[in-house]
Formats: structure tokens, sequence, C-alpha cells
């Protein structure tokens, strides 16, 4: 058969000299595709006699080969190539001295979170953690709010799917902190002075509410806790927090299943201008509620309602980060736009402790 030498010489020369990947791949496709050069000569074996057949069968198939080879061996080649030059490229000295970058920021709640933890160590309270998950049980029933309880509507619920034909209660997206109470005590006993941060949801969407929120829920318990020690507490701690003078607090009588009696604190503010100001104003904002443990929730996480008592609260932390740092909608916490971030974020050195101050 004619022409296969040159054939032979012109790929081999060709491949040996491809640049790149892409290039060994045209000549691929050039030389052994479906409508290459060597696979259009094979087609011509069917219009030979057998005994030309016998002779350029062979030759065609070992020059199929020989460009076979030689592509697989370049294409080894330039992968090397190619994991050299990577590794030259992305050579790093690390040696070299550190080189300064923008910084990250770490976002108001994390800030206000943290610094409720230093407030409330000093008082002697350590942190708990509960699911955000929650069961039905947990979430109400345990915290005395029957499955006919009104207030269990008020809550907005985020229930979760269950199967078709199952029955049992849905589990839900916690809709406060107040669940870790009852785990809390159930799994260490009393006496307890704990706080329990977290993530809660309810579905609400307004300019201070949001599907998903922080709150932190209080819990001290022992023989002889008081309403007076309840109301020293979170005065002690506003006081502590916000660091303004003159602030205000209203202690509105209320009423929580799983508390009793029950109050609600608002704190005087004023939305001036679009501005929020603390201390000053009008209006009043509600930060939290709270009471005396009703004696049937010390009953259901197992403690002895005639030996023990104490008080409860729940506090929005994102309410309270707005109030102290002057952020008019909740919204923004969670929209992650980068401008608000490095506005209102906080240096990660910024770290809030007792003894070195909390920020202000
Ligand atoms: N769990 C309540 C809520 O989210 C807040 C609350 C009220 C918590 C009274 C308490 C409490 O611990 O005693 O609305």
């Amino acid at each position: 058969m004619d022409g296969l030498d040159s054939l032979k010489s012109k790929y081999l020369e060709s491949i040996a000299s491809a640049a790149d990947e892409s290039a060994l791949e045209d000549l691929r496709l050039a030389a052994v595709g479906k409508k290459g050069e060597v696979s259009l000569k094979m087609r011509e074996l069917g219009k030979m006699t057998p005994e030309e057949r016998q002779v350029a069968g062979p030759a065609l198939n070992a020059l199929k080969n020989e460009i076979n080879s030689a592509l697989a061996a370049k294409k080894e080649a330039l992968g090397d190539a190619a994991l050299d030059e990577r590794l030259r490229t992305e050579w790093i000295d690390v040696s070299l001295t550190g080189r300064p970058r923008r910084q990250g920021t770490i976002h108001p709640v994390s800030q206000v979170t943290e610094e409720v933890i230093a407030i409330f160590a000093d008082l002697g309270y350590s942190v708990a953690e509960g699911p955000q998950i929650e069961s039905d049980y947990y979430n109400f029933d345990a915290l005395n709010l029957a499955p006919e309880h009104p207030a269990r509507q008020e809550h907005d619920t985020f229930y979760m799917h269950r199967e078709e034909g199952d029955n049992r209660p849905p589990h839900v997206l916690r809709t406060h902190t107040s669940p870790v109470q009852i785990r809390y005590m159930e799994k260490h006993g009393v006496p307890c002075r704990i706080i329990a941060p977290g993530r809660v949801y309810r579905a609400d969407y307004d300019q201070t509410h949001t599907p998903m929120f922080h709150q932190y829920e209080g819990l001290c318990i022992d023989k002889d806790v008081s309403m007076a020690n309840l109301k020293w507490t979170l005065e002690e701690f506003c006081r502590a927090f916000f660091q303004v003078d003159g602030i205000e607090l209203r202690f509105r009588a209320s009423h929580f299943p799983f508390t009793e009696p029950s109050a609600e604190v608002d704190i005087r503010c004023s939305w001036k201008g679009g501005q929020l100001k603390l201390g000053e104003g009008d209006d009043w904002m509600e930060i939290l509620g709270s009471g005396m443990v009703h004696p049937k929730v010390l009953q259901a996480a197992g403690v002895d309602p005639d030996q023990w008592q104490g008080f409860a609260f729940g506090m929005g932390i994102d309410r309270i980060a707005m109030l102290k740092y002057g952020m008019p909608d909740l919204r923004a916490f969670f929209d992650s736009d980068l401008r608000w971030l490095r506005h209102y974020g906080f240096s990660a050195l910024d770290m809030p402790t007792m003894h070195g101050g909390i920020c202000g």
C-alpha cells in the first residue's frame, strides 16, 4: 500500500512536537479518529484482492498501533510536564513572614453572644446547649404547654415533615431556647446556674423579626432563689452589657406557661430618624421574658418542686445587639451584605472579657 511511510513519519513527528493535550487530541482525530487518514486507508482494504490485503492489513495495523502508542507516550509526558509546571508556579516559600490581608470580621451576633457569656460567667453561670431540631415534648409538653394550649399557636412553629401514616407528633425547629432547661436538669440535676445561647425559629418576618433568630435562656435553681434575685441579675446584666448611663428597664407582669409568676422586661429606647437609641425616647422594646420556674416544669425535669425553686428567662440576642450597636433592621443581620458586615463586624482580637472590658 502506498504512502504508509509518509503517513507514519508525518504523524510521529507531529506527535513528538505537539505543544499540549488539545493539539495531541487533534492529531489523534486526524490520524486514527473515525474519519482519520489511517482509518480511511483501512476502509480501502475491502476493495483489495485477498493477496493485496494480506500485505496491507498487517502494515496498516502496525501503523495504527505505532501512532496510538506514540499518542499515549506523549500524553503521559505532557501530563508530567503540566504537573512540573504547576509545582514550579505554585511553590510557596513557607519561611517568608506573613503579609497583611483583608481581615474578616466577627458577626455582631457572635460578638454579643460572647459578651453575654462573659458577663454571666462572672456571675457563676456556665454554658449549656441543646438541639435545634427538637421534639414536640421538649419544646412544648415538658414546658407545661399542653397540646391544646393556646400559646402553642402563638409560636408560629415550623414543623418537620412526617411520613404519611406516621401519627407521632412531628419534630419542630425549636421556637425558643427554653427546652434546654429541661434537658440540662434531666442530665445534670440541681442546683444549677446556666445560660443556653442558640438559634431559634418562628415563621415571622418584619423589621424586628426574622424566621431564624437567636436567644439565650437563663436558668438558676437552688433552695431559696427568689424573684428578687431574678430582678437583680437582669439589672446587673443590663448595666454590664449596655454600658449606657440612664438605662431604664420596665418589668411588666405577664404570663408564660412555664413560669409562675411571670414578667416581661422592656427597655427604653427611641427610633427617631430611623436610628435606634438606648436610654432615651418614649418607645419600649421588649427584650426578654422571665419568671419563677413552674413546679410542673421542675417535675418534668425530674426535680422535686417542694425542695427546689428558681428563676428562668429568655432573652433575644439579636434584639440586644440592635439596641447596643444602634442597628435598626434585624433583617440586615442575615443578608450577608459585605458592606454591612464590614461596618458592623468586630475585630477578631476584640474579645469580650470582664477583666478586659465588654466592647462598647
Ligand atoms: N421562651 C420564651 C419565648 O421565647 C421566653 C421566656 C419567657 C423564657 C419566660 C423563659 C421564661 O425562661 O421564664 O418567648
